[in-house]
C-alpha cells in the first residue's frame, strides 16, 4: 500500500475490532423496541459504519450526509455546509449520527442542532475517535470508540488529501520527508 510501511500504527485493526463489536453491543441494548436510523457522516465513517452495523442485533435502516468544511485541510474552520442531504426524512426516528472523528466538535454541533431542527424522537452521536484536547464546541458524544492525542490520524476511512481511508488500522501521519 501507498507506502504504509512508514505509518506508525496507532490503533490496530484488532483492537478496533473489538471495539467496534463493543460498541455495536450497547447500541443493541440501548435501542431495543426503537425505530433506528443510523446516519454515516461521508466519507469518513463509511468503514467504521459498515462494521459497526453488523453487530448492531436489531432492525434498523441506514444513510448518509455529505458535509464539507472549508478551510485547510488538517484544521477544521466551522464554516459547514451539508453537500449531500439524508434521502428519508428523519421526524418521529431515533437518529445515531456515525462520525469518524470528533476533533474540534464545530462539525456534529452544526449537525447535531440541524438534525435536532428535523424534529426526530431522539438524535445521539457515536464517533469512533475524540481528540478532547481541541474541543471547541461541547457536542454530547453518546458513544467513543477510543479518545486520542492531538495528532492528526489516518487510515480505517480517515484520510489526507483523500489517501489512506483504506488503512485496515488507525495510524499517524508521519512527518513529510522532504527527500520522498
Ligand atoms: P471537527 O469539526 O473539528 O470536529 O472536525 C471533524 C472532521 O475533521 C472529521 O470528520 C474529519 O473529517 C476531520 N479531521 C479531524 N481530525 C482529523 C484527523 O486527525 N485525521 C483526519 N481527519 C480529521
Ligand atoms: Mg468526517
Amino acid at each position: 500500500m501507498q507506502g504504509a510501511d512508514r505509518f506508525e500504527v496507532l490503533i490496530p485493526e484488532a483492537d478496533l475490532q473489538a471495539r467496534i463489536r463493543e460498541l455495536g453491543a450497547q447500541i443493541t441494548r440501548d435501542y431495543q423496541g426503537r425505530d433506528l436510523v443510523v446516519v454515516g457522516v461521508l466519507k469518513g465513517a463509511v468503514l467504521f459504519l459498515s462494521d459497526l452495523v453488523r453487530h448492531i442485533d436489531l432492525p434498523l435502516s441506514m444513510d448518509f450526509l455529505g458535509l464539507s468544511s472549508y478551510g485547510d485541510a488538517t484544521l477544521s474552520s466551522g464554516v459547514v455546509q451539508i453537500t449531500q442531504d439524508l434521502s428519508r426524512p428523519i421526524v418521529d426516528r431515533d437518529v445515531l449520527v456515525v462520525e469518524d472523528i470528533v476533533d474540534t466538535g464545530l462539525t456534529l454541533s452544526f449537525l447535531r442542532e440541524t438534525f435536532v431542527s428535523r424534529q426526530p424522537r431522539s438524535v445521539r452521536i457515536c464517533t469512533l475517535l475524540h481528540k478532547p484536547s481541541n474541543t471547541r464546541k461541547a457536542v454530547p458524544l453518546d458513544y467513543v470508540g477510543f479518545t486520542i492525542d492531538d495528532r492528526f490520524v489516518v487510515g480505517y476511512g480517515l484520510d489526507f488529501e483523500q489517501r489512506f481511508r483504506n488503512l485496515p488500522y488507525i495510524a499517524h501521519l508521519p512527518p513529510q520527508d522532504p527527500a520522498a
